[in-house]
Parts: C-alpha cells; sequence; structure tokens
C-alpha cells in the first residue's frame, strides 16, 4: 500500500491526513488513492504491451463511478455482471465497445440493454443461456458477440467461497461439454463467436493455477480450430491476489510474461478481467473506537465499521491490517493490549479484526488497510445503518465520491400502509 504512510507520526493518503478527513468527514468512510488505482491499473496495461487484447476492470470489486471513470480516462476496458453496473460504465464515460458481460444468470432484460449499446463480447456460462441469447438477438435484429466461460476444473488454492473453476462450482461449461457447444454457437445465426473465457477463482497468489488453466484452454482452442472454429481472443478473467498480510504475489509483468509465453504463434488477443489487484490496495476503511470493553476473556474495542461496512472478515475469515491513524508512542507498553475489534451489528460475527495487538483510547481513529476490493460494494443496511462515505484522494486533494447514507436514503421507496 506504498499511496498510504505515515508522516510526522500520522497516517496519510497521497499528501492528505487521514486524521483530517476523518474529523471533516466523519466515520466510517472508505478513502481511495487515486494514484495507487492508476498505478495497478497501469501496470496491467503495460505488462499487455502492444499484445492485441484490453485489460477490463472487473466491476464489482469496486462500482463507484469515481473510479470508473478515472479508469475509462486511462483507457481500461470493464467486465459487468448487471445492467446495474453496465449503466455504472455508461456513466462513467466508458466506451461500451471495451465491456464484457460475464455472470451466470444475465437476463433477457440485461441481454437486450447491453446488445442496445453494443458491448464487445457476452462471457455465455451455460447452454440455457446461449439459446436464450441466440433468441434476443434474432428478434433485435442483431448480431452477438459471444465467448463461452468453459470450467476447466483446476483449483485455485484459495478459499473455497472464492474458487470458481473446479467442477463442483457452478460457473463456466464443462470444458469436456465445451466443443459441442461452440458447435451449436457457430450455427446460430445471431451469434458471432469470437472468444474463449475462463476464471477460476480470486486472491490467487501463485502462477501454477493460471498456467494449468490456460494449457487446457489452449487444447481446446487447437481442436476447435481443426473444426473451423476460430478464436480471436482468450479472455483468462480475473484472480491475480494481492498483499493483505505476508502473501507474496507474483507481480503482474510476471503473470503476463507466463502467459503471453504460452501462447506460441497462436494469434490469439488477450483479454483479463483484473478486480482485487486493481481496487484493494487502493483503499481503506476510516473508522473510529467508539466504547472499550476489557474482559477477562477478552478485549474488545466497539468501533464505528461493522460487517455491513466490509463483510470480508465474517464471511471469508478474510485478514486485514488494522492500523492506528496516530498510533499512540510513548506510552508505556502496558497500555498496549491484544483487542478484538468488534462492530455494533447485533451479530457474534460481527468483527473487523480478532486479537490485535494495538494501544487503544475511546475516540482513537483506525485505518482497515486493503479496504479498496469488495469493500464498499458488498455493503448492506443491515441493521438499518447507512452505508458510509467514499473519498478520492488525488495528490493533496480529497473529493467526496459517495455521501455518506442519509435516513431519507435508508427509507427511500418504503410506504407506510394505509390506515385500516
Ligand atoms: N471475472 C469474473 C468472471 C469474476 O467472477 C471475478 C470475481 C473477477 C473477474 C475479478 O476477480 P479478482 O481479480 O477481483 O480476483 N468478494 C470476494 C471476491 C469474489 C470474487 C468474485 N469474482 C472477496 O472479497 O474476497
Amino acid at each position: 500500500m506504498q499511496d498510504f504512510n505515515y508522516r510526522d507520526g500520522q497516517l496519510f493518503a497521497e499528501q492528505v491526513s487521514l486524521t483530517d478527513l476523518a474529523r471533516q468527514h466523519g466515520t466510517p468512510t472508505y478513502v481511495y488513492s487515486r494514484a495507487a488505482f492508476s498505478r495497478h491499473y497501469q501496470d496491467y496495461a503495460d505488462a499487455l504491451g502492444d499484445h492485441p487484447g484490453m485489460i477490463c476492470y472487473a466491476v464489482k470489486a469496486n462500482s463507484n463511478i469515481g473510479v470508473l471513470g478515472l479508469l475509462a480516462q486511462l483507457g481500461a476496458g470493464f467486465d459487468i455482471v448487471s445492467v446495474g453496473e453496465l449503466e455504472r460504465v455508461l456513466r462513467a464515460g466508458g466506451d461500451p465497445n471495451r465491456i464484457v458481460f460475464s455472470g451466470v444468470g444475465k437476463t433477457p432484460a440485461e441481454m437486450r440493454r447491453a446488445l442496445d449499446v453494443g458491448v464487445h463480447c457476452f462471457n455465455v456460462e451455460s447452454e440455457a443461456e446461449l439459446e436464450v441469447l441466440a433468441q434476443v438477438a434474432a428478434a433485435e435484429g442483431k448480431v452477438a458477440p459471444v465467448s463461452l466461460r468453459v470450467n476447466p476444473d483446476v483449483d485455485a488454492n484459495t478459499h473455497p467461497y472464492i474458487s470458481t473453476g473446479l467442477k463442483e462450482n457452478k460457473f463456466g461449461i464443462d470444458i469436456k461439454e465445451a466443443q459441442r457447444v461452440y458447435q451449436r454457437a457457430a450455427e446460430l445465426d445471431s451469434l458471432n463467436v469470437i472468444g474463449i473465457d475462463c476464471h477460476i477463482g480470486s486472491q490467487l497468489t501463485e502462477l501454477d493455477p493460471f498456467v494449468d488453466a490456460l494449457d487446457r484452454v489452449l487444447t481446446l482452442v487447437d481442436e476447435l480450430a481443426e473444426q473451423g472454429i476460430q478464436i480471436e481472443h482468450l479472455d483468462l478473467g480475473g484472480g491475480l491476489g494481492v498483499t493483505y498480510k505476508d502473501e507474496t504475489p507474483p507481480p503482474v509483468s510476471e503473470y503476463m510474461a507466463a502467459i503471453k509465453a504460452r501462447l506460441g504463434n497462436r494469434q490469439l488477443g488477450l483479454v483479463f478481467e483484473p478486480g482485487r489487484s486493481i481496487a484493494a490496495n487502493a483503499g481503506v476503511l476510516l473508522t473510529q473506537v467508539e466504547y472499550l470493553k476489557p474482559t477477562e476473556h477478552k478485549n474488545f474495542a466497539i468501533i464505528d465499521a461493522a460487517m455491513n461496512d466490509n463483510i470480508r472478515p465474517s464471511l471469508y475469515q478474510a485478514w486485514q491490517d488494522i492500523r492506528a491513524l496516530t498510533p499512540r508512542d510513548g506510552g508505556s507498553s502496558d497500555d498496549t493490549k491484544i483487542w478484538d475489534l468488534v462492530g455494533p451489528v447485533c451479530e457474534t460475527g460481527d468483527f473487523l479484526g480478532k486479537d490485535r495487538e494495538l494501544n487503544l483510547e475511546a475516540g482513537d481513529f483506525l485505518a482497515v488497510m486493503s479496504s479498496g476490493a469488495y469493500g464498499f460494494t458488498m455493503s448492506s443496511n443491515y441493521n438499518s445503518r447507512g452505508r458510509a462515505a467514499e473519498i478520492m484522494v488525488d495528490g493533496d486533494q480529497a473529493y467526496v465520491i459517495r455521501e455518506r447514507e442519509s435516513v431519507e436514503d435508508l427509507i427511500r421507496g418504503e410506504q407506510l400502509l394505509p390506515n385500516s
């Protein structure tokens, strides 16, 4: 997280003091770094170099239109999974022709909208979806560009909830069935087969699973070519991991070099759908300690951010570093204790960190690090908590890119029943 550093005893995002932001805007608040987002995207763009292809940022990781607009300006494409994400990308100025549409449950209405705006490709995940897409496109008098997402059955070696490329996962078309489904796609006039796609999981920290999946997919590409089905691009999904604690994922350049090296002399464009590796270490979640509750068994620090703001620790046992914005030094070491950092939500699973050694007092501000991906986008209104504000720092400037939700926001669209 090179854009989040201590200076004179205070944590900064670029040139902005996070304590100042917390005081000014309140907590919980997500704070992102423009420089980090840009550099992480640029690492992919540079590694792709002049190889034909696209870096399609996975919108689900962080879908704030401020973030999407920044990436669109840098030339990114986008990987979307719903019409909601599609509309966000369009509002942010994204180029429809640089959008790939993934997801196992696209509705006909979503397909129509995507055809109308002219997305680059539909990543089709089942035979049933293929047939519906063909019908929708025919009815619209359009030809839908398609790629089949194949499930290569490789173990991504990651948390079971974020592993997607095993045959027991719901995603993609079994690679053994894929030839037959490609033949069917090639028969349908309203479809144009252009690609092949796979995504085996998220937070991968080794190259081997990617390379194994790629080898299986390339075998299929060669078999398809023999049958007269020419694949133009290979979409390897997202999945490259990041450092939350001591993980050592390969750098993007190494990952990309390994993939390019496997292509041989096949004329294949490359598409990538990175989410976490662009967003996670570009953001933090600011929170304030409300109460300290030391007990005989455990020391609880009750903070004002909760599982509704960041569900990753509860859902995936995810570990994210938690740091004081202004660490207290000079105090005796006795002030440092082992704390569980828990939120105000009425669930035992409501924690952001456990067993953290910190020197705390009520009122302290903390940062939950590496929160830029799957933080805000997975947040909810559980316990009728308004969702957090989001701020983008750019040099010495800070821009509110999403206001904190108000009570009015919370009940928007709800109705009392008429008096009986
Ligand atoms: N493409 C597809 C088709 C995906 O399903 C995903 C993520 C991505 C790209 C982006 O993957 P990434 O580069 O971010 O690993 N909420 C979980 C992660 C779920 C990932 C779902 N799919 C978490 O917080 O760890």
